[in-house]
């Protein structure tokens, strides 16, 4: 028996009122993470070409930005670190130093503006001439000695006050490490947002240029990223983070990568994020500058899918934005 005309799906569309009585997912300014670039330049704000609105800020801008978050109502930043190339070698060594610029920017919006959750991101790709996330030897990127130099720049930021630490390296064993290193320091509140199934994506180009790491970049990162193709192993990848000692876990990149946001939602029920990354942002903004899309709609609905997929919270670059409409309305 056909269910029309008992049954007519357009029923409950009809009105403003019935579609938000049915409507089955929320986008809130709590589900944001704005990601920051800060840059050791005496600049205060540079833009990043391939990310329109977006600019590597001094230390003092960056202390702006998060108090504006926390006027927006956004819960977290994600600090990412732009140096001077004269600092960079090939083991990433100035990951660890403490008076490097991220643990200094910690501290200092630590200080200014202690109401905003601080994420950073462990890794050495800002800190190598090479632009890999680990140490190079003979063209190959070495597991081991790389997890040790990533614990130790956790702990590095972990003292510096940082909320969370997020490695986004995808060695094997980071999370453990990490994880052990924080526990035998008494860091034992520090968080840890595990970048678990982090692809090697061609939508990170833009953050590339943001943090200074594209132009010297020799090869690609699929010795150690996920290859795109894969969807069980996103699986194995986020189990082994959470044994290790992961609070939180994310996909990476995002919409093109809503299936597995779903799966890791459902597989372990777990606070689980999701990136929209440079390319993703970078994507709309060229379009909506050609006049292609209504910016203001797709961001929402890009954000909103990845909700509908799983996540809990997204880091995006829209974020203020975002929060400034969420608000609004
Ligand atoms: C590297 C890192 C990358 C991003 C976040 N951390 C790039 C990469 O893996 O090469 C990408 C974020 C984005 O594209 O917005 N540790």
């Amino acid at each position: 028996m056909s269910a029309y005309p008992q049954i007519r799906m357009r029923r409950t569309r009809q009105n403003d009122w019935s579609r938000r009585l049915v409507r089955e997912t929320a986008l809130g300014v709590d589900d944001l993470i704005w990601p920051l670039f800060v840059s050791d330049s005496k600049t205060a704000r540079t833009p990043v070409a391939s990310m329109p609105g977006v600019d590597r800020l001094s230390v003092t801008e960056t202390i702006k930005d998060a108090r504006r978050a926390v006027d927006l109502g956004i819960p977290a930043i994600a600090i990412f670190p732009h140096i001077d190339p004269k600092l960079k070698n090939t083991s990433g060594s100035e990951a660890i130093n403490p008076n490097g610029l991220v643990p200094q920017t910690v501290q200092a919006i630590k200080a200014e503006v202690p109401e905003i959750g601080v994420i950073v991101d462990v890794a050495l790709d800002p800190y190598t001439h090479h632009g890999h996330d680990g140490i190079l030897e003979d063209g190959e990127i070495l597991n081991d000695p790389t997890v040790e130099t990533l614990a130790e720049s956790a702990l590095v930021l972990a003292k510096a006050g940082a909320d969370i630490v997020a490695p986004s390296d995808m060695m094997d064993g980071r999370i453990g490490a990490v994880r052990q290193i924080l526990e035998g320091a008494d860091f034992n509140s520090t968080m840890i947002l595990a970048y678990a199934a982090k692809y090697a994506s061609g939508f990170y180009g833009p953050f590339r240029d943001a943090v200074g790491s594209s132009a010297a970049l020799t090869g690609d990162k699929r010795t150690y990223q996920m290859d795109p193709a894969n969807r069980q192993e996103a699986i194995r990848e986020v189990a082994l983070d959470i044994d290790e000692g992961a609070d939180m876990i994310m996909v990476k990149p995002a919409l093109p990568y809503l299936d597995i946001v779903r799966d890791v939602k459902d597989a372990f029920q777990m606070p689980t994020f999701a990136y929209q990354v440079s390319g993703e942002f970078a994507m709309i903004k060229a379009a909506a500058q050609n006049g292609w899309l209504e910016e203001q709609k797709v961001v929402l609905e890009s954000l909103l899918s990845i909700k509908r997929a799983g996540a809990d919270g997204i880091l995006t670059y829209f974020a203020p934005d975002v929060a400034r409409i969420l608000t609004a309305s």
